[in-house]
């Protein structure tokens, strides 16, 4: 940043909206573009301009934060060094890989954009963010990352991070979570975007809501852009962003039947249409409340056309509650180990599309958090 003295005298919004700012930077943008070399993180995706290295560590880090979703990055890239790797793979073996992250209806999209990268674009990333936003899955946000990151095209990035820093410094008052916010912050972001340093803008502004503007306790006394803040110069930091408040989870009780015969257990693939679409679990039945009285427990099993183990038909053995939180919806589970003195009825696995696997293949098979956690401490 050679220029950077003559330009600290200019306002930090000088321009008419929805104008460039021609080759000078904004006092905001040079003030982070100084913070940024200073303070960034050593990251693996910082050191690539490969646009599937890049999509894939956006898809992640949209799911999760950067040290949890650090290993997940690495071990796609390994498994899938490229996006023919990634389309060629089985969906199940690419879920498997996501597990633990949540919300699995990403990966199976991000499968399936690989699919469309290697089918429609010969294997080659659109280089435009007009050209990225057709692929499946991928909206604004990645789109401006890969565009930005990868072909330094000057499109502003928009995530929590971003509204959170615009909000405050710029001092906007707009509900970051309406989406008619968006059009606003869009404008404002582009309009400190360099555009000879859109790729170092967009991580920098990222990287200041993530180390020093950050939610609950902004580094404010030692904030470069304290000077030009309008939230520290008016006492409002912890008033913003404005951020309408979520409605409540919603709860639901799920009453597991682990059905075991001999080394093996019951499992199926979840359907489409509920959370955990194509991840592996048991015979499952909804409840409106925790407790599932024991006769009813029997005429489920008996529905199943399973045949009780003679030694649990006299004592049913007690079940094993597991709470599970989600963004939307929490869910109270019990798992009812259930011995069967022999294997269920074709008729039951075909409705039901359960089928008996080992130990050893349910380790392979994709499933909740929520499943693997009861196995690794009651199988
Ligand atoms: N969060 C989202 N994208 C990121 C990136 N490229 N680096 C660090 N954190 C991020
Ligand atoms: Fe964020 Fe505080 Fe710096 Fe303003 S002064 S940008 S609120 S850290």
């Amino acid at each position: 940043m050679s220029e950077t003295a003559p330009l600290t005298h200019l306002p930090a919004d000088s321009a008419a909206p929805g104008t460039p700012f021609g080759a000078l930077p904004t006092l905001f943008a040079t003030a982070l573009l100084a913070w940024y070399p200073r303070h960034r993180r050593d990251l693996p995706w910082r050191h690539t301009r490969d646009a599937y290295a890049i999509w894939l560590s956006e898809v992640i880090l949209q799911q999760t934060r950067v040290a949890q979703g650090l290993p997940y990055y690495l071990d796609f890239l390994s498994a899938y060094p490229t996006v023919h790797d990634l389309a060629a793979a089985p969906e199940q073996e690419v879920l498997r890989h996501w597990q633990g992250l949540g919300y699995y209806s990403r990966a199976r999209n991000m499968h399936h954009t690989a699919q469309q990268v290697v089918g429609e674009f010969d294997g080659v990333f659109p280089n435009t963010y007009a050209g990225l936003r057709l692929l499946r899955g991928v909206g604004p946000y990645t789109a401006a990352a890969i565009a930005s990151f990868a072909f330094d095209e000057a499109v502003a990035v928009l995530d929590g991070n971003v509204f959170r820093v615009l909000a405050r410094v710029f001092g906007l008052h707009s509900n970051i979570a309406a989406p008619s916010s968006r059009r606003e912050f869009q404008a404002l972001a582009d309009r400190h975007l360099p555009p000879a340093h859109a790729a170092d803008f967009n991580q920098a502004i990222m990287e200041f809501g993530a180390l020093q503007c950050t939610p609950a306790r902004p580094d404010c006394l030692f904030c470069p852009l304290q000077s030009q803040c309008w939230a520290f110069q008016h006492r409002q930091v912890g008033l913003l962003p404005v951020k309408s408040k979520a409605k409540a989870a919603r709860q639901r009780y799920f009453h597991y039947f682990v059905l075991r015969h001999g080394e093996q257990l019951y499992l199926k693939a979840r359907p489409a249409g509920d959370i955990w679409q194509g991840l592996y679990d048991f015979a499952l039945a909804e409840t409106e409340t925790a407790e599932l009285p024991a006769a009813e427990l029997l005429r489920h099993v008996e529905a199943l056309g399973g045949q009780l183990d003679a030694t649990q038909a006299a004592e049913p053995r007690p079940p094993v509650a597991l709470r599970h939180v989600l963004s939307h919806q929490k869910i109270e589970a019990r798992f009812h180990a259930v011995e069967l003195a022999a294997a269920l009825p074709e008729t039951t696995l075909r409705d039901l599309g359960l089928r008996a696997y080992s130990a050893a293949e349910i380790e392979q098979l994709p499933k909740p958090v929520l499943i693997s956690n009861y196995l690794s401490a009651n199988a």
